[in-house]
């Protein structure tokens, strides 16, 4: 054979492989091609045994354009035939009415069930409670971020460079000057921008870290769950009678509040949330350290430069917003003592509190 009649031979070879096994539609089928064109006494093995009657110049060529076309064909195959058998073993499951998304033992009786399938992690639990509790009032759920700017974290909140207040949130800095968030408050400007409209209803579930030496009560990386709420004529009343009617279904009793003031430079005013401690109604107990009252959340109308940065008009609008520490308050409705078992994975704990 010529040199041209061997390369017009691989173009015709490699056509007809590739209308072949675009129309295979069983394993069989692509077997067939394969034992036509490849392998012993295929027109490919011929092509190369004829590569001898080439010219030493000519034969490195078409030899090395012989072999790609043998390596494209083979690999075009093996992928036929996975695509083939993945399909017709689905096939075969769907006319065997196995629901493949069915836990295994229920369709087989020989094999033991599970023991146990886990649990969700106590916080992530506790979490999704929450923001059922929020969504089920209208508010929209957003995760936070966990590394920020200066800006969101603290400028856009009220707290210019300089201010005292910023020294209150013991911040971790990244070495390019970025903040791991010590509060999910950092969303509160972002997304005001985001969602641009009143009545605007916003419920925020993050990771913050602070630099904070860790103990029983202490850790430096915890969660926060944060609110936001603008509209026009929102008041102080409206504040207290949300957070309450979230208290309440968290804990899933009644629940007597009451409030003290609070600082927070991006609310005026501010308010500390404290709830009765529904362990000892009141008289004083390890959970509530014999005070009769837990610290719940912080709170307060949302100050007008923070509104007037998220590009609302605080004449026209109010709102209130608050923040509470995720882990303080499971610990408190799962009698947990030493909030670092939240993070041990102690298998013994994790199944003892959900
Ligand atoms: N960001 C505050 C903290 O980490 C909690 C907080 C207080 C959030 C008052 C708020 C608020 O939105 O209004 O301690």
């Amino acid at each position: 054979m010529s040199k041209k009649t061997i390369e017009s031979e691989l173009g015709s070879i490699l056509k007809q492989v590739t209308a072949r096994l675009s129309k295979a539609n069983t394993l069989e089928e692509v077997y067939a091609v394969r034992n036509e064109f490849s392998g012993k006494g295929s027109v490919l093995q011929q092509l190369l045994q004829s590569l001898k009657e080439l010219s030493p110049e000519d034969r490195p060529l078409v030899g090395a354009k012989v072999n790609e076309a043998k390596k494209s064909i083979e690999s075009d195959i093996e992928r036929a035939l996975l695509f083939l058998a993945n399909k017709e073993s689905i096939e075969k499951d769907e006319q065997r009415d196995i629901d493949v998304t069915a836990p295994f033992h229920v369709s087989n009786p020989h094999v033991a069930p599970f023991d146990s399938i886990g649990t969700p992690h106590p916080l992530q639990y506790e979490i999704n409670r929450m923001l059922d509790i929020f969504t089920s009032m209208g508010f929209i759920p957003f995760e936070g971020r966990e590394l920020d700017t200066d800006y969101y974290v603290f400028d856009s909140l009220n707290m210019p460079k300089e201010h005292p207040a910023r020294q209150n949130w013991d911040t971790f800095r990244t070495e390019d000057n970025l903040i791991p968030t010590p509060h999910t408050s950092n969303m509160q400007v972002r997304i005001m921008r985001h969602l641009k409209t009143a009545p605007l209803r916003a419920v925020i579930y993050g990771r913050v870290a602070r630099n904070e030496a860790a103990d029983a009560v202490h850790g430096h990386t915890f969660y926060q769950i944060e609110g936001l709420y603008i509209d026009k004529g929102v008041s102080v009343s409206n504040m207290i009678a949300t957070i309450n009617a979230f208290v309440e279904a968290f804990f899933g009793r009644k629940v007597v509040g009451k409030i003290q003031p609070g600082y927070f430079p991006f609310v005026e005013p501010g308010i500390e949330y404290m709830g009765q401690c529904p362990f000892c109604d009141g008289v004083g107990c390890v959970s509530c350290k014999h005070t009769g009252w837990l610290e719940l959340v912080g709170a307060g109308m949302i100050h007008p430069n923070v509104l007037r940065e998220g590009g609302f008009d605080p004449k026209e609008y109010s709102g209130f917003a608050w923040g509470l520490g995720l882990d303080r308050m499971v610990m408190q409705r799962n009698g947990i003592q030493d909030i670092r078992s939240l993070f041990a994975s102690d298998i013994r704990f994790l199944q003892s509190t959900i």
